[in-house]
């Protein structure tokens, strides 16, 4: 058995998103990149641009420049608060999750065909009780999943247009990233490319936010 596959707390939901469900999603997100538009992150202390673009939606986003990973209530370019999370984000949260409070950020990845994301955990939020809930829409992408040090050994999966995936229990810090995309295996955005959606609580319940 593969590192992955032992990670308990690991699910895939191929097809959560049914097409008009995909496409109702895409809709609300046209809203989302008119008030918070895609910007291109940047690495922390090179300044290194990151292949992917990126936004957000939810209370919080978390962004990435020379200062560092972090959560912040405004986005880096207009200043503005993010816009608020579509319901169809939160009900698949509530129908996903299996947690009792609601996801305070959405991070939005925009690929094009050649863009790609490192291996990496997602460590910057406070409460890792909460699962990590992850649809995609658009092009297939090459998923690559390990075990929760950088060294276990990985696996790939594909993730197409409307999959789920799920990072609870011990695969919440499992190593993840993006070893490539499949262009051209969806019909759903008219420009090509992937759009990944990352639902994540932040603060611990109760927590007084210090945002
Ligand atoms: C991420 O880990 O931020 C994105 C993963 C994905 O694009 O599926
Ligand atoms: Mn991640």
């Amino acid at each position: 058995m593969t590192a992955a596959r032992s990670l308990s707390g690991l699910r895939l939901v191929p097809g959560y998103l049914d097409r008009p469900s995909q496409e109702a999603l895409l809709g609300a997100l046209g809203t989302v990149f008119a008030a918070a538009p895609l910007y291109t992150p940047r690495m922390p202390k090179s300044g290194k641009p990151l292949s992917v673009r990126m936004t957000n939606c939810g209370p919080l986003g978390w962004v990435t420049d020379e200062a560092g990973y972090r959560y912040q209530p405004l986005h880096p370019q207009t200043g503005q608060p993010w816009p608020a999370m579509p319901d169809i984000l939160v009900d698949a949260w509530k129908a996903l999750a299996r947690y009792p409070h609601l996801p305070e950020s959405c991070l939005v990845n925009y690929y094009g065909p050649a863009a790609k994301m490192g291996l990496h955990q997602d460590r910057d939020e406070r409460d890792f009780e909460a699962p990590v809930v992850s649809l995609s829409l658009g092009d297939t992408c090459v998923f690559r999943i390990g075990g929760t040090t950088r060294k276990d050994a990985t696996r790939t999966l594909h993730l197409a247009s409307g999959d789920a995936i799920v990072l609870g229990g011990k695969a919440r810090l499992a190593f993840h990233g993006v070893d490539r995309i499949l262009p051209g295996t969806s019909t759903l955005l008219a420009e090509g490319g992937r759009i990944n959606l990352t639902l994540r609580r932040v603060t611990m319940p109760g927590e007084d936010r210090a945002w």
